[in-house]
């Protein structure tokens, strides 16, 4: 007796978020599932900042979708002065309310929940869609153990999730190292995204990997890819296996 075919689920049943990188998009059926945490690791100055304002911009202007970027590290005006090399006004985003640049250094100091509050605070004002949180690294250092760290993100996942807010979490990783975070950061996101950097002929060569994305086919090996005066890019085809080392 013929087996009966098992329902494949079509791509239509997931709602996808274009990140506003065509390049990136096109190997991962079209964007980012709504609602979903994604993990962003990689070295210092390997364009998560730049990947993240690309994904705001882009839906700001381009879907419709408000945005946040909160900020441990950078100031709001810096990521203004960074962003403008890109072509992408921030300001006037700001202005017309749909984006908000939420510096959190001196929020830590009172405390995480403080700071949280206020990037919720935040999504909550413009009606955001997206968010970008930089970086969790930084929040790491604010819990007072890993198990804290984690029933906390896993509430704040849930609840972005709940919201249909899509959210980008960048991990810092530092120089020489391959090992991600504190072990468990990349478990808890729906999707994980290595931007990695390596020397290679006299020269840094940029890399992107996606080792994990919830529901979605995509490739495993890597891409080159690179920051151009219009931001991120990757390389139309992966790197073939043979000169993958
Ligand atoms: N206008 C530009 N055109 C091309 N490349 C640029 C431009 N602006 C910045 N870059 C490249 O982007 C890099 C920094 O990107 P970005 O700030 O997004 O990285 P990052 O991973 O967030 O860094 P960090 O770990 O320090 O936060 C620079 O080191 C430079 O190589
Ligand atoms: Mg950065």
């Amino acid at each position: 007796m013929m087996e009966a075919r098992r329902p494949v689920a079509s791509l239509q049943d997931v709602e996808r978020v274009p990140t506003g990188i065509t390049s990136l998009d096109k190997i991962i059926e079209g964007g980012l599932c709504r609602g979903d945490t994604i993990i962003v690791a990689g070295q210092p100055g390997t364009g998560k900042t730049t990947l993240g304002l690309q994904f705001l911009y882009y839906g700001a202007t381009k879907c419709g979708e408000n945005g946040v970027y909160a900020s441990v590290i950078e100031s709001g005006d810096k990521l203004k002065r960074n962003a403008r090399r890109y072509g992408w006004d921030l300001d006037r985003l700001e202005k017309e309310g749909k984006l908000q640049l939420v510096s959190l250094q001196s929020t830590m100091k009172a405390g995480v929940s403080t700071a949280l509050e206020t990037v919720l605070e935040s999504l909550h004002s413009i009606n955001a869609r997206r968010l970008v949180f930089d970086s969790l690294s930084a929040l790491m250092t604010a819990f007072e153990s890993n198990a804290e760290a984690r029933s906390f993100l896993h509430i704040m996942v849930k609840f972005l999730e709940g919201a249909r807010c899509t959210t980008i979490m960048i991990s810092e990783v530092p120089w020489g190292k391959r090992q991600l975070g504190t072990n468990f950061e990349e478990f808890l996101g729906d999707g994980l995204i290595v931007l990695d950097a390596s020397f290679n002929d006299s020269r840094v060569r940029r890399r992107l990997y996606i080792p994990k994305m919830r529901g979605t086919e995509h490739r495993l090996e890597g891409y080159d890819y690179y920051l151009t005066r219009d931001g991120f890019a990757l390389a139309p085809t992966p790197i073939p296996p043979d000169k993958i080392r």
